[in-house]
């Protein structure tokens, strides 16, 4: 008979002191330890290669990572929630807005309006389900101190709400590195599980720490790991608790692109598996913006062209 594995004691191999050398070394849950690879665990707790490898195997089936009936899948995305953007070619183009259960991923450069999607949405979230919202509160993980209320305040009162009640709802959380990024996304967690009324989680943005910290070639797959684990536990948390999580991210030039557009997004394919619903904006003629639907895995794609005002983002 085996015992059934819900701490990270239960795992086989794993002994008090081993147990405590993995949480010093930052993993502190299964969720963890289900995405770290051999290596990491052997050089945090010293196991064998091949016990790392049962170990993480262990935690994996623990979590239940693997297969689910198209049933269960179903029920799930009946009670998926959409967001409103705002602005209704945008909706129209994400088929109802930002929704709950996965990750959207708006990247565009410097400008482009990434925190400005931020900033709409922790008002919209807020809105009662008639008029397009969750009716539900916000954290908002802040990793470039560009969090910005007076901005919140007028998007608030393009809508009619009470802006301290819109402000109040809105949880902000400074994240002065990677590592502190995590821990926030962890309390995150912890938050969410005790008031089911927060709706939306925002990180803005996902991967510039990680690109500011991991700058060597040799750091690549360390950084890759990392924001691996970070993004896994955000899916998690979504899918678990009907959450929606909107994250930025940044762009950045290759070289080796001689025709069309030379931008990709920060963070490779770890990145861009872990996003579901990936949206590039950019600057667009005149005043306005245009944000691009890539590789939606049932949407069609497409553009939608909008203007970000004082009051939020509106259509064109
Ligand atoms: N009050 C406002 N009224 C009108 N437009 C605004 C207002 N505030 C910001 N914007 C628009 O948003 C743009 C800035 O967008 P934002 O700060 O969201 O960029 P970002 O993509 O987050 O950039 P970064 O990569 O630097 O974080 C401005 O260039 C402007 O077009
Ligand atoms: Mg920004």
């Amino acid at each position: 008979m085996t015992t059934k594995i819900e701490k990270i004691c239960d795992l086989p191999g794993v002994g008090p002191a081993a147990e405590e050398k993995l949480i010093a070394g930052g993993f502190a849950s299964l969720e963890a330890i289900a995405v770290a690879s051999p290596g990491e665990l052997s050089t945090t707790a010293g196991f064998g290669e091949s016990t790392a490898r049962k170990i993480i195997q262990a935690a994996r089936e623990a979590m239940n990572i693997g297969f689910e009936s198209a049933k269960e899948s179903l029920a799930k995305r009946v009670k998926m929630i959409k967001i409103t953007t705002g602005s209704k070619a945008i909706d129209d183009l994400l088929g109802g807005g930002i929704e709950s259960q996965s990750i959207t991923e708006v990247y565009g450069r410097f400008g482009s309006g990434k925190t400005q999607w931020c900033f709409q949405l922790c008002v919209t979230a807020q809105l009662p389900k008639e008029k397009g919202g969750l009716g539900g509160k916000v954290i908002y993980i802040d990793s470039e101190n560009s969090f910005r209320p007076e901005r919140v305040v007028n998007i608030a009162k393009r809508y009619g709400m009470d802006p301290d009640k819109v402000l109040q709802n809105i949880m902000v959380g400074r994240a002065y590195n990677a590592d502190h990024q995590m821990l926030l996304a962890d309390k995150a967690k912890e938050k969410v599980e005790e008031d089911p009324t927060i709706k939306l989680l925002i990180v803005d943005s996902l991967t510039a720490h990680f690109r500011a910290e991991f700058t060597g070639r040799g750091q690549l797959a360390d950084r890759q790991q990392k924001l691996n684990r970070h993004m896994y536990m955000l899916i998690k948390l979504a899918e678990s608790k009907n959450l929606a999580v909107l994250v930025t991210n940044q762009v950045m030039d290759r070289p080796d692109v001689l025709f069309g557009d030379p931008t990709v997004p920060i963070g490779g394919n770890i990145v861009a598996h872990a996003s579901k619903t990936r949206l590039y904006l950019r600057k667009g003629k005149g005043e306005t913006h245009v944000a691009k639907l890539v590789d939606s895995p049932y949407l069609p794609d497409g553009e939608a062209i909008y203007k970000v005002t004082a009051e939020g983002i509106i259509d064109e």
